[in-house]
């Protein structure tokens, strides 16, 4: 019998009910809308309201994920992936465990390493339910980028939420025991406890991922003895679509690149989401049948670590996919005046009422300095 392993059973993503078009920015920013449609490689990006941040849009993306699985007690880990925390001690993660109802006999903590830390969770997810055959592992990974006005960064701006569960029979993709890791002190990007802006170092940003991409692939090649040819499609972290490209261009060459940036091009950046929502976004539009095909993954976090994996799409993963809900989230967005751009970019912007939530679950107020949320009537 041929040998399976662990890997992604149910997997869905959630985005703010708001964008705006990078066209309104360029015509701000006094830039051809062409640099960022074409030369980056995004239309739209999405923007939250003071009423949406990293754990509601969590919980919306992990209520589709979990409701794919027959018995969500059968879940003893929930993994919270992000660098867009608003605590440094008290896990969000810990909020979404109580919105999905989980069961209390489950470990619940948060992960940092920039984009890197979903990849991450989901390897250490593998070897959890490798020893623990019964158990499933979520892992929820949800961030919004915020960069200064006006910097190189703004048109990279963005968010979203990916919920997946680990399990060691995955209806939708098998991970397999080879990859190639690359980590390196660098400061290319990073967030000072302080501030609610990343600082980042562009263009180093970009050559040192870049830079990762090579040295992963051939890590990768040489730990599984398999040839670039041997990866039919590949997902590479989408901080931008360029990059993406500029990734595939330079290694494995991917036919299939489009089709994984078609979400993350009108989100914006997603970091530890982005690479998932790339993976979803393949599943959602490549029109070929999937099954028995090897994906590779290359994720990156500045700092840096990155990682190229990869994993082999399971038999009947069509019909664990979302794309209807998936498309009719992203065409019910709400687009936004530079204007509205401006004051929901302002720290001290706090109007809970007045915006949609994606979700069931808004942030309905912060006094104290603490977070209240709750259930809206839907
Ligand atoms: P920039 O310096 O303003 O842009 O921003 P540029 O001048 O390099 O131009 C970009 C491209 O647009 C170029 O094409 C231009 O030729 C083209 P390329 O040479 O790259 O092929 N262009 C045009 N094309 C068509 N029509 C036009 C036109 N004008 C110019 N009229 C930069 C680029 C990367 C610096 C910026 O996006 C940035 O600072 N982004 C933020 C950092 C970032 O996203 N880095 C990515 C790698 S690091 C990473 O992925 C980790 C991260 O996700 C965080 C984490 O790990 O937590 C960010």
């Amino acid at each position: 019998m041929k040998m399976r392993f662990p890997g992604i059973d149910a997997i869905a993503f959630s985005t703010s009910k708001y964008f705006l078009d990078l066209k309104t920015l360029a015509e701000h920013r006094n830039v051809n809308y062409a640099k960022y449609y074409l030369g980056i490689g995004q239309t739209r990006m999405a923007i939250f309201p003071p009423n949406e941040d990293i754990v509601t849009i969590g919980i919306d993306a992990a209520q589709k994920a979990i409701a794919s699985i027959e018995n969500k007690d059968d879940i003893d880990v929930l993994i919270f992936a992000t660098e867009s925390s608003f605590d440094l001690s008290k896990s969000a993660g810990i909020y979404i465990h109580n919105f999905l109802g989980l069961k209390e006999d489950c470990r619940v903590f948060d992960l940092k390493q920039a984009c890197y830390s979903a990849a991450a969770a989901l390897q250490l997810a593998k070897s959890y339910v490798m020893e623990n055959s019964r158990s499933k592992v979520l892992i929820v990974g949800s961030d919004i980028v915020r960069y200064s006005i006006g910097s190189s960064g703004e048109p990279t701006q963005g968010g979203a939420a990916v919920a997946f569960i680990v399990s060691q029979n995955p209806r939708i993709l098998e991970i397999e025991p080879y990859c190639g890791i690359h980590t390196v002190d660098i400061m290319d990007f990073w967030r000072p406890a302080h501030l609610n802006e990343a600082l980042f170092d562009g263009k180093l940003s970009a050559y040192s991922y870049l830079k990762s991409v090579d040295v992963c692939i051939g890590r990768y090649l040489k730990n599984s003895n398999l040839k670039t040819i041997d990866v039919d499609h590949a997902c590479f972290h989408a901080p931008f679509g360029k990059i993406a490209r500029k990734a595939n261009d330079q290694s494995l060459k991917c036919r299939s690149i489009e089709e994984t940036l078609v979400y993350n091009s009108i989100i914006g950046n997603s970091c530890s989401a982005s690479l998932f929502i790339c993976f979803i976004s393949i599943l959602d539009h490549l029109k070929d049948n999937l099954v028995g095909k090897r994906i590779g993954f290359f994720s990156y976090g500045s700092g840096s670590v990155a990682e190229f994996f990869s994993g082999i799409v399971s038999e009947g993963y069509l019909q664990m996919l979302h794309t209807d809900t998936n498309q009719t989230m992203l065409s019910n967005r709400i687009e936004i005046s530079f204007s509205e751009y401006e004051l929901l970019g302002a720290d001290n912007f706090h109007d809970f009422k007045r915006y949609q939530n994606v979700g069931e679950v808004t942030l309905a107020g912060i006094s104290n300095h603490r977070r209240y949320y709750r259930a809206r009537k839907v």
